[in-house]
């Protein structure tokens, strides 16, 4: 659990350290990489063991018999999200960017509208479009620095051709974990508009002290006929190239509606992700989860304060997630000129704000999950960088 400890990820085909320089203009050699969502940590030794084991066996054959796996998630919502779940309602697939493709081909037709409470994930609107659905966006408000559902705004955007809301819960960006109203306010609007609920969690285990993720099962039970559950371990445990996702869906007509789809396409799972899965949801892998939270916040607390002695720059409070996201607005820079300032002049690749949607132009999103010294020498360059305001 040694979270201070750097690892060189340059040239091991790390997207995020070795396509920077393509992305960004940032080169890996004196650039620090603060992009796509996945952390500078190892797993915890529990994980890096039963892969391990997985190699040194050395017969890479089809995996078959996943009932540890299926108790193992069971076991993990139970214990961390107070979440009962079947095992015979669990499906696997190759992450949830691929979750969303499935359901997007369960559930919708070409030219259908898919809810978006924006700005959010920018996979899933890419996914949307490459599947030839439209983006129907519902802009979040901003209100005392945090992000809010709108619902009578976003009543009066429906049009009669939406099917689907996809809701990340909690959110990325901004970090806000839903409440159990707003929850089911999201539940009785889906009831409202007749469309499929599909929450995406993956970030429900890296929750801030202080806060606490209710899954939408839990919160909203009622609206079991319409919900499709997205989980993962990829994020908590630093695991997103094992690509291996999870969908819980406990209403059987649904589910046999998702399981035709999976047999149409074939989708069956990576062993690497299943033995990864199976061993990181477990009391060894819950203490590791909750020592990376606590340094997590560490790490925010030390961007944040850094950042808001910016004049005009504004880091949100996050409750969740490890993803910084910082509104550049009251610098009075366009985004060209704070984006080439965090670029060129701090050498720090970021996410750009407007690829997460409407609201994000001003914004950019930094990830926070790297070693302490490095979040402090990105803040020294930053703050570096737009010096002449101080
Ligand atoms: C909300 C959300 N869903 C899905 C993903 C990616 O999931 P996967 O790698 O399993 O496709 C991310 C990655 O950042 C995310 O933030």
């Amino acid at each position: 659990m040694n979270f201070d400890q750097i690892i060189d990820r340059r040239g091991t085909h790390s997207m995020k350290w070795d396509m920077m320089q393509d992305r960004y203009g940032v080169s890996p050699d004196t650039g620090i990489s603060m992009w796509v969502a996945d952390m500078d940590f190892r797993p915890p030794s529990c994980v890096q063991d039963a892969l391990q084991k997985a190699v040194d066996h050395g017969v890479y054959g089809y995996f078959g018999d996943d009932d540890a796996y299926r108790a193992a998630i069971c076991w993990w919502m139970a214990n961390r999200h107070g979440w009962q779940v079947d095992p015979a309602h669990i499906f696997t697939t190759h992450g949830l960017v691929n979750a969303v493709g499935l359901c997007l081909h369960t559930w919708t037709q070409p030219g259908d509208g898919v809810v978006l409470f924006t700005p959010v994930y920018h996979a899933f609107a890419r996914t949307i479009q490459a599947a030839g659905r439209k983006v129907v966006e519902c802009p979040l408000a901003l209100n005392d620095g945090r992000y809010e559902m709108d619902f009578d705004e976003a009543d009066a955007l429906m049009t009669g051709q939406e099917r689907m809301l996809v809701l990340c819960s909690p959110h990325n960006p901004g970090g806000r974990v839903w409440t159990a109203q707003e929850l089911r306010k999201v539940a009785d609007f889906c009831a409202r508009h007749d469309l499929i609920l599909v929450s995406d969690e993956i970030h429900h285990d890296l929750v801030m002290p202080g806060s606490r993720h209710l899954p939408m099962a839990v919160a909203a039970p009622d609206c079991a006929d319409r919900l499709v559950m997205l989980t993962a371990a990829s994020k908590t445990f630093n695991l997103a190239g094992t690509h291996c996702g999870n969908v819980i869906i406990a209403d059987a007509r649904l589910r046999g509606q998702f399981a035709t789809t999976l047999a149409a396409m074939g989708i069956s799972p990576n062993s690497f992700g299943l033995h990864a899965v199976t061993a990181a949801y477990s009391p060894a892998g819950a203490e590791w989860v909750d020592a990376l939270c606590t340094y997590l916040d560490g790490n925010r607390q030390v961007f944040d304060a850094g950042m808001n002695a910016i004049p005009g720059v504004r880091s949100m409070a996050l409750q969740s997630t490890y993803l910084a996201w910082v509104d550049f607005s009251g610098t009075g820079m366009d985004p060209q000129e704070f984006t080439a300032r965090v670029e060129r002049d701090a050498q720090i690749a970021a996410n750009h704000g407007p690829t997460f949607g409407t609201g994000g132009t001003a914004y950019l999103r930094f990830n926070l999950g790297a070693p302490r010294s490095v979040i402090e020498q990105a803040v020294a360059r930053l703050q570096a960088a737009f010096r002449d305001l101080q």
